[in-house]
């Protein structure tokens, strides 16, 4: 008997499509095939960007290399190598952001059966960052360190456009900031040229249904609170 490919099968609406997305962390080792890894980069080029300059670059890693990379990452993170991003991070969140943060770990950790003091727990759980949740894929995009957030911008599009296209072909992805705290890793290991900054990595694969951090569901506010309206 023979299975249908996600590509085969009939392609969810964008309503479905925006509402089926969401972090994934936790994978089976099924690569995704060449064609369809062709097909989702190709769609999320079609990002817009500030006078089309379409700045980012994306380096992706797979299965071997992927394993090589994650590697690389755990054994620095194990080692205490010194964090160093090229991009500034925000340390601490305040008011209504903090909530929602804070809201989003305790749905994420109680998925997952870790307690508030439970430090090693947390920690385990930070580490799957660097092991890409066993993802057969990892991209990172880059753009030149000389360009500020009002270039960002047009990153974090193509990286929407990229979970989307993703999610249409069944692919589940997790955004990752934490794994931009070491760009000299990924500089290496790809060879990019020390004039790209590491915005951000991007987890990606098919979905193991069976981990339980999977379950994690997080709300939104309601558009009242975000979006005002004026006629
Ligand atoms: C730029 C960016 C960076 C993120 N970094 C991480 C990360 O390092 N680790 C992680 O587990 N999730 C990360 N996330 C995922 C967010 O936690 C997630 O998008 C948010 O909680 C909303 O949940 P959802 O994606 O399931 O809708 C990141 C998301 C974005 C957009």
């Amino acid at each position: 008997m023979t299975t249908a490919t996600p590509a085969a099968q009939e392609k969810p609406s964008f309503e479905e499509v925006v509402k089926q997305r969401r972090s994934v962390r936790g994978f089976l080792p099924k690569p995704v095939p060449k064609e369809i890894l062709h097909k989702v980069f190709t769609l999320a080029q079609l990002a817009p960007s500030n006078c089309n300059i379409q700045p980012w670059t994306v380096s992706v890693a797979s299965v071997d290399s992927c394993k090589q990379l994650r590697d690389k990452f755990v054994d620095a993170v194990r080692n205490g190598v010194r964090p160093n991003p090229d991009h500034a991070r925000v340390d601490k969140f305040e008011g209504v952001y903090r909530k929602r943060q804070v809201d989003t770990a305790v749905a994420l950790y109680g998925n997952m059966n870790i307690a508030r003091d439970d430090n090693d727990g947390r920690r385990r759980a930070s580490l799957r960052n660097f092991e890409f949740f066993d993802a057969p894929h990892a991209a990172f995009i880059s753009m030149p360190k000389i360009f500020n957030e009002s270039v960002a911008v047009d990153v974090g599009m193509y990286a929407q456009n990229l979970m989307l296209a993703m999610t249409a072909y069944g692919i589940g992805s997790c955004a990752q900031a934490s794994v931009s705290r070491y760009p000299d890793i990924i500089r290496e290991h790809f060879g990019l040229d020390e004039s790209l900054g590491v915005l951000m990595g991007i987890s990606f694969g098919y979905e193991d249904p069976s981990v339980p951090a999977n379950k994690t569901i997080v709300p939104r506010a309601d558009i009242e609170d975000e979006v005002k309206f004026l006629d």
